[in-house]
């Protein structure tokens, strides 16, 4: 179960081809110009496995970071690398610690291996709270950290991430899942895998590259933790079509400066919509947030769906708040005639 599955499932209802979709965290700018021309241009070569096309992702991204290539691998999105991850180091005796609420995906895997679910709140700020986190678990196999995290979209710090990982059991890893993290200003942590850490970072180009149909992303770490990962089942070739795109999207150095200021401003209309309308919200720094609805979320994603305005999902510790992705302008427009449709019904 990863996002869109999870979305859909959220979603319960046909949906109409002109609906707002603004429940999966998509990116409804695509993938950039010369990552569409890099595609096309791969089309004849479909007929190989092209394995040299994969090497210069990667060369590409661990020149782009400053990191070793041998500690890049790439993988078709992070879904992969989160599940096999928790699968390689959590157990019936290794348990997994997660954000409340958090993303789902790796709590689902962790049922796979019977481990312990530990789920913590944020803090009062909606950052994970590490030292409850290392005070819940002296067991823990992995600790997951999203960053920004899904749903709230807020951040956690680098001192706090570097707390958990200076002071988290031996042979645990801190998984720091940062799918979103180009949306935001924050630090990577990056830096702390450098170092030779436990620490185990997944990329997607599913968000701000607007990739999640072609599929790439990357596990990152030391190679002595990604053998253990991939070796659950993971490895395999790249699509030809991906390595090209996520490589031209990685050339151009205006695309995550450019894609993240079209995100904030558009997210910052839309907050100063809710604000003049006496709505509020947890301020995000993703390209989602959680919209307090003050009633059921479920009855409102339903009636906005009714709309035809995709919202959600519903966290269970927060059932009066809906997760709302940032779309285009005209997306949050139709959002903002709906959504007071809906709350004035
Ligand atoms: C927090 C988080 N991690 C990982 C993913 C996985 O995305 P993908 O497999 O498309 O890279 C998602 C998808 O929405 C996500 O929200």
């Amino acid at each position: 179960m990863t996002e869109p599955m999870l979305a859909a499932a959220a979603r319960r209802r046909p949906h109409s081809a002109d609906a707002v979709m603004i429940d999966s965290n998509e990116n409804p700018l695509g993938p950039c110009q010369a990552a569409r021309e890099a595609m096309a241009g791969m089309i004849p070569q479909g007929g190989r496995y092209c394995d040299n096309l994969t090497d210069d992702l990667v060369s590409t991204f661990a020149q782009n970071e400053g990191l070793n290539p041998e500690w890049v691998h790439s993988t078709v999105g992070s879904t992969p690398p989160l599940s096999l991850a928790v699968l390689a180091f959590t157990s019936a005796q290794r348990s997994y610690v997660t954000a409340d609420p958090g993303f789902e995906t790796g709590m689902m895997m962790a049922a796979v291996t019977g481990a312990r679910v530990v789920k913590v709140p944020l803090t009062k700020t909606y950052a994970h709270d590490v030292k409850a986190m290392l005070a819940a678990a002296p067991d823990a196999g992995v600790f997951y950290i999203c960053n920004p995290n899904n749903p709230t979209g807020t951040l956690t710090s680098h001192s706090d991430i570097e707390y958990l990982v200076a002071n988290k059991p031996k042979d645990s890893i801190v998984l720091v899942d940062e799918a979103y993290i180009h949306f935001s200003e924050a630090p990577s942590t990056l830096d702390l895998l450098k170092a030779g850490k436990d620490v185990i970072v997944l990329r997607t180009f599913s968000k701000v590259y607007g990739m999640a149909g072609i599929r790439c992303g990357f596990i990152v770490a030391r190679p002595d933790l990604t053998e253990k990962v991939m070796a659950r089942g993971g490895w395999n070739f790249m699509p030809i079509t991906a390595c090209a795109a996520a490589t031209a999207s990685l050339k151009d150095p205006q695309l995550v400066p450019e894609r993240r200021r079209i995100n904030a401003t558009i997210r910052q209309k839309t907050f100063e919509w809710l604000d003049r309308n006496g709505y509020s919200y947890i301020p995000s720094e993703a390209n989602f947030f959680l919209l307090d609805t003050k009633r059921p979320g479920k009855e409102v994603r339903d009636a906005m769906a009714k709309e035809n305005v995709m919202i959600g999902r519903v966290w269970p510790l927060m059932p009066n708040h809906v997760r709302v992705t940032v779309g285009t302008q005209e997306d949050m427009e139709r959002f903002q005639a709906a959504f007071q449709k809906v709350m004035k019904s």
